[in-house]
């Protein structure tokens, strides 16, 4: 009893509080994210390399390497926000303050770049294709500058002078109008744009005044640390909807370039004296919404409904501690709705599958809210949901353009997040736990239909080149500069998917702790149809995956590639008489005018020496790098040699066998 008084009291309360909320959010339109804490999904939409990452999200990618050139990436509100009202003509005032953060390798320091920048554009955003580098993700290079056509208004804080910018220090904040080419700049010291930061820009709708401001933390040699603040402003044109439509998308832009840093965002408030037009659909009028308070209040009254305040307030407090509960497990995670993958997937119907793989049914869709394509991997859960969320968070923090991004996750126990579901939870059945993983959709088929399948068109070498620089750079990546690191377990051509431009994506890295495969099925596609698993792993069954054994099927991956159809064996035979290997490339890249001698001898080399049966001479994906990236090759037969007779008798047999 005395429980229950505490929450009836904790339940008026909240009533109370409630209603309050409901005038506040009568006020003109506002929004706010503090990253460190959770947040609705639904309301970001994440572009190309964009992302949650742990407490903050990343714009470009996030690693400190050779692979984090030339990404470009966008987060911005998923809503529509009112920039002017068509009908009365008038304008919004706004402010919007951010924290964020650049950082610098100090290894590569005077070639770091290119910026980021906050930006209103239409509605809803989409990141240009040929806006890399410094044009900050913001404009397309091709119409630069494009005066009245692009629909942008950006602050840029750009760390790379490109030609267009002022030449006398690399750093600066400017106002971009539908160009990167800003109307107006205030040149920063060198290096000043290096750390967390916070900025804000004002826009009034009197003056047309658009003013941005940025504080920046100085270290001194002394160890003081004093902050420094920097202005840009303009008047914006008249009327300013010669700019814009009246709603607008707001969000952060970021491009790399051949010179890399990290772009990130870490809380974002945004205030506007215009609220929606009321006839916009999906707000509530607060009209409505008063009628709704003195409606709850008469039910208040009621006696009858004393029994569903107590159903209520039982459900307040389990939603409550379920509430906590997952917000913990969750932090950096997306959480999509069941009901909006289903709507997005028609159901899970057939005609939406991509394909069947070890670990569940992939199908394609269009997920209205975030406005974006996805694929939707249904899995098996092996039961435990506190180490799928676990596993799920180490394939969320990855970030690469080599690997398939995980959007998110859902999974059906654990969808039911609003009050109403979770009331009518004490009366259902716990549900059968399915989860699916969200992905970004790559269009292109993937290599093993490439190779294999596709009839009319033979994939070039220099496409050939670039997957398989491609896939080494992204198991590079999880074997070198994760932490932990992550094995993938089952890399063959089925796994690794192209997109339009042929960029080779990995995709199910990291599946096989979370998802419970047919055990058998793992092994027999890997074993019976291509031999891509390490023959280590299947004569000690019990033996640990480790690093080496992705690097055997990495290795087998290139010489399909290279080879396509031709056993190890055969290639090997050739290699150790030390007769040309590149004869046993694909007879129907011999033909073709880009047939390059050198490139095929080393991607075959390579595959040759990756996929050694004895553990210990295979290289690490930090030495296979180096040599698609150049590096001399290794005499095999030399290495082969050095170690014991009865492995090296070993080399020959093993494949042999193999192939039962
Ligand atoms: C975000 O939340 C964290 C943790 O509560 C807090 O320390 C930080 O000041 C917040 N940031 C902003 C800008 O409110
Ligand atoms: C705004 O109003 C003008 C003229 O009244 C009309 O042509 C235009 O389509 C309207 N734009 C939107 C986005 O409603
Ligand atoms: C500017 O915003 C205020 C509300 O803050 C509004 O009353 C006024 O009409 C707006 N002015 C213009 C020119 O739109
Ligand atoms: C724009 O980018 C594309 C792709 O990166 C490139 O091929 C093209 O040359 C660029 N155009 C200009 C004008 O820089
Ligand atoms: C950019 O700024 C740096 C540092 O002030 C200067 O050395 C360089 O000449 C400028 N221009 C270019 C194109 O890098
Ligand atoms: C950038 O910031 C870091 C951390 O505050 C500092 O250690 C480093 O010296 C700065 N780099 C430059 C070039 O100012
Ligand atoms: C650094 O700190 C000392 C004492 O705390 C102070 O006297 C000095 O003025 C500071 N220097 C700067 C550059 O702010
Ligand atoms: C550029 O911005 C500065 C700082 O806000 C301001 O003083 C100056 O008047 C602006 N110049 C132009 C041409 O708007
Ligand atoms: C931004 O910061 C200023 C100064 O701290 C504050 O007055 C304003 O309300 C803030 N705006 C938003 C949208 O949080």
């Amino acid at each position: 009893m005395g429980v229950n008084f505490i929450l009836f009291t904790y339940f008026i309360l909240s009533l109370y509080v409630g209603s309050y909320a409901t005038v506040a959010e009568d006020l003109p339109f506002h929004f706010s994210f503090n990253f460190t804490k959770t947040y609705r999904s639904e309301d970001l939409i994440f572009e190309e390399t964009a992302g949650p990452h742990g407490k903050l999200v990343d714009l470009t990618c996030n690693s400190f390497s050779q692979e984090i050139q030339g990404c470009k990436g966008r987060m911005s509100y998923a809503h529509p926000v009112p920039f002017y009202d068509n009908k009365t003509g008038q304008v919004a005032s706004f402010n919007t303050n951010f924290t964020f953060a650049i950082l610098i390798d100090e290894n590569t320091m005077n070639n770091k770049g290119d910026g980021m920048a906050f930006f209103i554009s239409r509605f809803p955003s989409t990141i240009p294709t040929n806006s890399g580098g410094g044009n900050l993700g913001l404009v397309d290079n091709q119409t630069r500058p494009a005066y009245g056509h692009g629909g942008i208004v950006a602050v840029e804080f750009d760390t790379y002078n490109n030609s267009w910018d002022p030449q006398e220090s690399f750093d600066h904040i400017g106002i971009d109008i539908n160009s990167v080419e800003s109307v107006n700049t205030t040149i920063l010291p060198s290096f000043s744009l290096n750390g967390t930061m916070t900025a804000s820009v004002t826009f009034d709708n009197t003056t047309r005044m658009l003013v941005a401001s940025l504080v920046t933390q100085l270290i001194h040699l002394d160890g003081n640390i004093s902050l420094k603040q920097y202005e840009v402003s303009t008047q914006l044109p008249d009327p300013v909807s010669s700019l814009l439509p009246p709603e607008v998308a707001v969000g952060f832009s970021a491009a790399t370039g051949s010179s890399t840093e990290l772009h990130q965002i870490m809380s974002w408030s945004f205030d506007s004296s215009l609220a929606h037009q009321s006839n916009d659909k999906g707000y509530i009028k607060s009209a409505d919404r008063h009628k709704k308070a003195v409606v709850t209040g008469g039910l208040i009254g009621g006696t009858l409904v004393l029994v569903l305040l107590v159903w209520f307030m039982l459900s307040c407090w389990k939603w409550t501690r379920m509430r906590k509960e997952l917000d913990k497990k969750l932090s950096g995670i997306e959480l999509f709705q069941y009901r909006d993958l289903a709507a997005a997937t028609n159901q899970f119907s057939d005609t939406q599958k991509l394909g069947e793989g070890a670990f569940g049914v992939v199908y394609k869709g269009f997920h209205k809210e975030s406005n974006r394509d996805i694929a939707v991997k249904k899995i098996k859960s092996s039961g435990k949901m506190k180490d799928f969320f676990n596993e799920v968070r180490v394939i969320n923090d990855t970030r690469h353009k080599n690997l398939v991004k995980l959007l998110g996750c859902c999974c059906n126990a654990y969808s039911r997040r609003n009050i109403v579901d979770m009331m009518c939870s004490f009366c259902r059945r716990k549900q059968q736990d399915e989860v699916f993983l969200v992905y970004e959709l790559v269009n292109n088929r993937n290599l093993d239909y490439h190779l294999h399948h596709k009839q009319d068109k033979v994939l070039s070498w220099p496409k050939r080149y670039k997957i398989a620089k491609g896939i080494a750079s992204a198991l590079h990546y999880l074997h070198h500069e994760c932490d932990p690191y992550i094995l993938h377990r089952d890399i063959k051509p089925g796994n690794i998917l192209l997109d339009d431009n042929f960029n080779a994506k990995l995709c199910d890295f990291g599946l096989s702790r979370i998802a419970k495969p047919g055990n058998a099925t793992l092994m027999t596609t890997a074993i019976g149809t291509h031999g891509y698993l390490d023959p280590q792993y299947i004569r000690y069954g019990s033996v640990r995956f480790n690093r080496s054994s992705d690097v055997y099927s990495f290795g087998i991956v290139l010489l399909e590639i290279a080879c396509t159809g031709k056993s190890r064996d055969e290639i090997w035979g050739l290699y150790r008489e030390r007769r040309d290997v590149t004869k046993a490339a694909d007879k129907r890249l011999q033909s073709g005018d880009d047939f390059d001698r050198s490139e095929i001898e080393r991607v075959i080399v390579l595959g040759l020496w990756c996929s050694m049966i004895n553990v210990n001479n295979r290289p690490s994906m930090r030495k296979a790098m180096d040599v698609l990236e150049g590096e001399e090759l290794p005499d095999l037969n030399i290495i082969v040699q050095s170690t014991s007779a009865s492995t090296d008798q070993y080399e020959f047999c093993a494949s042999a066998a193999k192939k039962v």
